[in-house]
């Protein structure tokens, strides 16, 4: 069996999707691999790497891909409508493994379908313990609460901790972070680690203790209302109109005092809900900045632009395109072992394959595509 790692090709991403370390699995497993040159430069991890860990170099993206079974990606393939089309470079039959973002990319997995692969969608596996290791949405959204943070922290022109010097006292900044999942409570952890004093807020009640275990105070809104704010997969729900008002009213008046706002409040399949309005923005500090981290969903902020940073009312708004590739080499390192760990159970050690668990429900909450039709219920017809 022929495992292939292409290089990614679409814009704002330096990540890849296995590391040398899962190479030197796949290869002990009897796999063969083979690696697009220069697949891992965004993430320093050289074509040198890859090879002493057991795989061969391709040149091209087509002789990586022309007879792989396996393909393992970090992003869905370009399609032919996009110009450039990797699906047309992929055996019919293949298995694609990747975050394929196949709730907002529909027609590309039709695409997906047509080209007669088997597409695993990693962003929708269960959120059950058992699938923790394989969790990219988490792997991915903790650097980016860390890194969001660090970018904040250096694009802002004043301190983050207190500082008492002869020259007098530099007050710590405040930070408010919006949305306490995996990307929040980092971002929670890592502005109390650079000395600031940090607020967060969110709509899920088992949130508020994990904020406080980690020194943040919680901004609560409707302790009542909070109690249904879950899912029973752990996610938000959208709120009422009731709620959204009272929100909003929570979050004008905590942003007045705050220095940097982090926003990473999403809700699956829909687009992120937007808690700070011009007249809020207008009413914050001038030098004070939002980094949006759900700026790919739409964005928390109004005024949040996708891939920019726009300075707006005197406050900086950043939209980061894709936080993980700015920190590719852990990002590629974690992401990388997702995948082992969704693919290494289904190992067929003896014939040096992979033997697919159909009744698996990992398997069946991540696959797109099986023999040319799309087979998953979220986006066969009637599927939410
Ligand atoms: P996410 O990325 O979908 O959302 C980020 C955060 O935004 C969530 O905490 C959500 O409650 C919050 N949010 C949504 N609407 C909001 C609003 N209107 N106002 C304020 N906040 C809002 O979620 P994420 O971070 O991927 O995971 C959420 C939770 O799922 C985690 O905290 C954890 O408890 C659970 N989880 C379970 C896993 C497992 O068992 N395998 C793995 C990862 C997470």
């Amino acid at each position: 069996m022929l495992i292939a790692i292409p290089k990614e090709r679409r814009s704002h991403e330096g990540r890849v999707a296995a590391s040398p370390d899962v190479v030197k699995k796949y290869v002990g497993f009897g796999f063969e691999v083979v690696v697009e040159s220069g697949a891992g430069a965004g993430a320093n991890l050289t074509d040198t790497l890859f090879q002493d860990a057991g795989a061969k170099i391709a040149a091209d993206a087509s002789l990586a891909l022309m007879n792989a079974d396996v393909i393992l990606k970090v992003q869905r393939p370009l399609t032919a409508a996009e110009g450039t089309d990797e699906l047309a470079l992929m055996k019919k039959g293949a298995i694609l493994v990747a975050n394929l973002a196949a709730l907002t990319y529909r027609d590309d997995m039709k695409a997906c379908a047509e080209a007669g692969l088997t597409a695993f969608a990693m962003e929708l596996m269960p959120r059950i313990s058992r699938a923790q290791s394989m969790d990219i949405l988490s792997s991915q959204s903790n650097l980016a609460g860390y890194k969001a943070v660090i970018d904040a922290a250096s694009l802002f022109t004043r301190a983050m901790p207190m500082m008492m010097t002869a020259a007098g006292t530099v007050p710590p900044a405040r930070v408010l972070v919006i949305g306490a999942g995996v990307a929040g409570l980092q971002a929670i952890a890592t502005a109390k680690r650079l000395g600031a004093v940090v607020y967060a807020f969110d709509v899920r009640p088992a949130v508020k203790e994990q904020v406080e275990s980690l020194g943040g105070k919680f901004v609560m809104v409707d302790e009542t209302a909070m109690k249904n704010a879950e899912t029973s997969g752990g996610y938000a729900k959208e709120m009422d109109d009731d709620y959204k008002k009272k929100q909003i009213l929570a979050m004008h008046e905590q942003l007045k005092k705050t220095d940097i706002v982090i926003t990473t409040a999403l809700i699956p399949g829909k687009p992120a809900p937007v808690l700070i309005t011009e007249d809020m923005v207008k009413d914050m500090k001038t030098g004070s900045l939002i980094m949006d981290l759900a700026v790919e969903a739409g964005g928390n902020c109004s005024l949040s632009v996708y891939g920019q940073t726009v300075v707006r009312h005197g406050v900086t708004l950043v939209g980061p395109a894709n936080l993980p590739s700015t920190i590719a080499q852990d990002a590629s390192v974690l992401f990388a072992k997702n995948l082992y760990n969704f693919l290494q159970p289904m190992v067929d050690k003896a014939n040096h394959s992979l033997n697919i668990k159909w009744e698996d429900e990992l398997v069946k909450g991540t696959c797109i595509c099986h023999d040319g039709k799309i087979v998953h219920p979220m986006l066969t017809e009637g599927g939410k």
